[in-house]
């Protein structure tokens, strides 16, 4: 089969589309024949986190396609069947955070910019009927991330003023979808100023530029309930100066740098929260497909790919070109 694969090099040069063995399911685990796929941000990432002497590596977290064959005792899913693929694997239940041993699709196993894929058969979940093979393919990563950072640790609640810092990504084109259905104000930010209007024809209340050092007058000196933050070192002082008193900001990314000075004094006077999350569990990506089911939400989908066209997916994605989700579509 043809698939992504990182191999010998570090980084972008040892990336090379090329033939790969099909791989057979074990006990428990089903082969899903891929229909499309969707970049992260983690992909990028991950070709300096796999090293050059690791054995190769198909990346890749999100995909969906059609179950091909099912190893010995699985009962969920059957040949033909249409599939999502969790990217979670080892958490189930619901918990503080991840148990030991939670891993993500695509390091250190095999991943999604493949023909085909090898998963616990636990990770193949009914494909929403309502989504496009494009639309299932990019959803999985950045909405699980989206739905536990706003539900589970935001508790975002109707009427609540929201902060969604760097709206080009594609967890915080979920998170503007997820707040405005919860029924809270989004506020966003975009160094672009094509993205700053494409957020507002997608719900935003207002869209402000993220360069600018004057967040508060931009916003009419408007405080927000909760920000989620993923941008990093570049917008995470700004973010924490637009909360309320006592309000709350939730983090899960760093794109621009991962270690920021913080004032502790003014942080403690404010009375503030701040909370980390990460992806989520299997029982909150099947309350998070409820929920976008319930509400129609679709993945804002930036472009698509053939998974040849990597060079040019990966390069839209480190120029932060996208708004939204960068998808494959997996050939025959
Ligand atoms: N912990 C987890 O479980 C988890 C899960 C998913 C994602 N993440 C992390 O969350 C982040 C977003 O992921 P993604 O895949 O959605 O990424 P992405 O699509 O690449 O989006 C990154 C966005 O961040 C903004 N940005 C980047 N550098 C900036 C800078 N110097 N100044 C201001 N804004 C900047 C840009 O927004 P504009 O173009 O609008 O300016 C850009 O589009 C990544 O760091 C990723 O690793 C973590």
């Amino acid at each position: 089969m043809k698939a992504l694969v990182h191999a010998e090099k570090a980084g972008f040069e040892g990336l090379k589309f090329r033939d790969f063995n099909k791989l057979e399911p074990k006990e428990g685990e089903v082969v899903v024949k891929l229909k499309a796929a969707g970049l992260n941000h983690r992909d990028l990432f991950i070709l300096n986190r796999h090293k050059p002497t690791d054995p190769p590596l198909i990346i890749g977290s999100d995909g969906a396609g059609v179950i091909d064959s099912v190893g010995a005792g699985v009962t969920n899913v059957k040949i033909g069947e249409e599939v999502i693929i969790n990217p979670s694997l080892g958490w189930q239940k619901n918990s503080d955070a991840p148990p030991s041993g939670f891993e993500i699709v695509g390091l250190p196993y095999h991943g999604t910019f493949a023909e085909y894929i090898v998963i616990p058969a636990e990770n193949a979940v009914s494909k929403p009927a309502y989504l496009s093979w494009e639309e299932a393919g990019v959803l999985s990563l950045a909405a699980l991330t989206a739905y536990r950072a706003l539900f589970t640790r935001g508790k975002v609640q109707s009427g609540m003023k929201v902060l969604i810092p760097g709206i080009g990504s594609g967890v915080a084109t979920f998170l503007l979808q997820f707040a405005k259905a919860a029924g809270a104000k989004v506020y966003v930010t975009s160094r672009s100023q094509e993205k700053r209007e494409k957020a507002l024809q997608l719900g935003a209340d207002k869209a402000i530029d993220s360069n600018n050092d004057d967040w508060e007058s931009m916003l009419d000196g408007e405080k927000v309930d909760l920000a989620i933050e993923s941008v990093g070192a570049a917008t995470f002082n700004k973010t924490l100066d637009q909360l309320r008193l006592g309000g709350t900001m939730v983090t899960f990314g760093a794109s621009a740098g991962d270690v920021v000075d913080f004032d502790l004094r003014k942080f403690f006077y404010g009375q503030y929260n701040l909370l980390g999350t990460t992806m989520g569990s299997s029982e909150e990506y099947v309350e998070m497909l409820q929920f976008i089911e319930k509400n129609q939400i679709r993945p804002v989908l930036d472009r698509t790919f053939s998974l040849s066209q990597f060079e040019s997916a990966f390069s839209r994605m480190e120029k932060a070109e996208q708004l939204g989700k960068i998808g494959f579509i997996i050939e025959e």
